[in-house]
């Protein structure tokens, strides 16, 4: 049936007829890209599948496969206050807000029931990648990464570090526990998937602001001797975090510098927000290849940056960028609507840039939120489009209102690009009709 992925930022692969092939261990095994449903449907029949070992999906009209979506940035302890305080700056959010909240994560039950409810949320958006921040708390982490494993989803789970700068309720004990739950989080989650089939640790100090020199010291310690390890922390979000990491960092004139300097910034770094960046902190990320973690919602709606990044500027140097719903304080997690805001903040650049950073298409902001993604989170051998050998994460899109409340998107005479389109400006988890993470259905039996 129809499939459509990214092959690049710029090509959007379109097949109306389309048979791939997955192996029972996830791995798609083969892809013919047939324009001819007859060639497809012989191809099928020569191929003598012996019967029950496969399932065919004879796809409906108006339904369509594309890869699953990835969100490279989100906190889970945030899941039950999204979209509250919004407009408000961002060390007053975090403390009247978040602090509070996230505090809650020390009772075990708590990150539970929170967090099972944040994993499926983020499932049934069709998101089969998340990148997430937890709390400070191991236990609840650990909680956290354990659900992702039983439910499913494809995932990077970090304990989250803060020595400093919060609330007594809400800090890391000392640096030498702070290092030790972190160890501790990544032991687990790599007992529990040697492989890292699924799911994975990643370093995650919140931002330098909550961070002693001696944690980021530790944790770049943790970082060069572990080259498997990535790391996602806050970069450049926004002027009241800006300033008051300068404050607390005078030696350094950038945050790029400040970063690297504690051994956190290479190839597996996601970089939240970076809304503002210098020309050298620029050349900078690109040269020490890390990735933009793009969180469109929240950068106009919490925490003070109010700013549209530039992605433009990004894409054009070769910076690999991905979409975050940055859930909780991006007060939606449907990345459909970080697509769309993702090409809303685009053409907003592009006028107060006078027109050099030029607006995102559909196929760039999709691109965005699937192989960009996939880059981002150093994922992009395992997932991100339907390359032969990579591992079957899709959702499987309907658009024809017959069942299941549906929301109808098509009309007869619309082409599978015109469907694709409306669905990915329209849509919404109605139409995310069955989502597959490694071959396995996940979401919508
Ligand atoms: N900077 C440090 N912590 C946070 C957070 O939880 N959300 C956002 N948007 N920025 C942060
Ligand atoms: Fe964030």
């Amino acid at each position: 049936g129809p499939v459509i992925h990214s092959l690049s930022p710029s090509e959007l692969e379109i097949l109306p007829c389309a048979l791939l092939v997955v192996s029972s261990e996830g791995v798609i095994s083969s892809f013919l890209k047939s324009t001819d449903p007859q060639q497809t449907r012989d191809t099928l029949a020569s191929l003598n599948f012996p019967p029950g070992l496969i399932t065919i999906h004879n796809l409906e009209r108006g339904q369509f496969l594309i890869p699953g979506f990835v969100d490279t940035h989100n906190h889970a302890p945030q899941w039950a206050q999204r979209g509250l305080g919004q407009g408000m700056h961002i060390l007053d959010w975090l403390d009247a807000i978040t602090f509070p909240n996230e505090a809650r994560f020390r009772d075990p039950a708590y990150a539970r029931r929170i967090y099972a409810d944040c994993v499926d949320g983020f499932l049934r958006q069709g998101i089969t990648t998340a990148s997430y921040y937890g709390s400070v708390h191991g236990e609840a982490t650990r909680i956290l990464a354990d659900l992702c494993l039983a439910k499913g989803q494809r995932a990077l789970v970090g304990k989250c570090n803060m020595t400093r700068n919060s609330p007594d309720y809400y800090l890391d004990a000392s640096v030498e526990d702070s290092l030790q739950v972190t160890r501790a989080c990544i032991a687990h989650i790599r007992s529990r998937d040697p492989e890292g089939a699924l799911i994975r640790p990643i370093l995650t100090p919140r931002f330098a602001i909550s961070c002693d020199d001696a944690a980021l010291q530790g944790l770049g310690d943790i970082a060069r001797g572990d080259p498997l390890l990535p790391m996602q922390t806050h970069f450049n979000e926004a002027e009241q975090e800006m300033q008051a990491t300068a404050e607390l960092f005078p030696q350094f004139t950038s945050e790029a510098d400040l970063y690297e300097h504690f051994g956190l910034l290479n190839e597996r770094s996601i970089l939240a927000h970076c809304c503002y960046m210098s020309e050298y902190e620029m050349s900078r990320i690109k040269a020490l290849n890390c990735g933009v973690a793009h969180c469109p919602i929240s950068n106009m709606t919490v925490g003070g940056g109010f700013m549209a990044a530039p992605i433009r500027d990004f894409m054009r140097r070769g910076i690999k960028v991905g979409l975050g719903t940055d859930s909780g304080g991006g007060f939606s997690s449907s990345i459909l609507d970080a697509i769309r805001q993702a090409m809303i903040a685009s053409h907003a650049r592009e006028a107060t840039s006078e027109g050099r950073d030029t607006g995102l298409s559909v196929h760039e902001v999709f691109y965005l939120a699937t192989l960009g993604g996939a880059q981002v989170c150093s994922l992009a051998d395992k997932v991100g489009n339907f390359e032969v050998g990579k591992e079957f994460d899709a959702v499987l899109v309907g658009t024809q209102g017959t069942e299941r409340g549906i929301m109808t998107l098509v009309e007869e005479e619309d082409s599978l690009k015109t469907v694709f389109e409306k669905f990915i400006m329209t849509g919404d988890d109605r139409n995310i009709t069955q989502v597959f993470v490694r071959g396995r259905v996940v979401k919508g039996g």
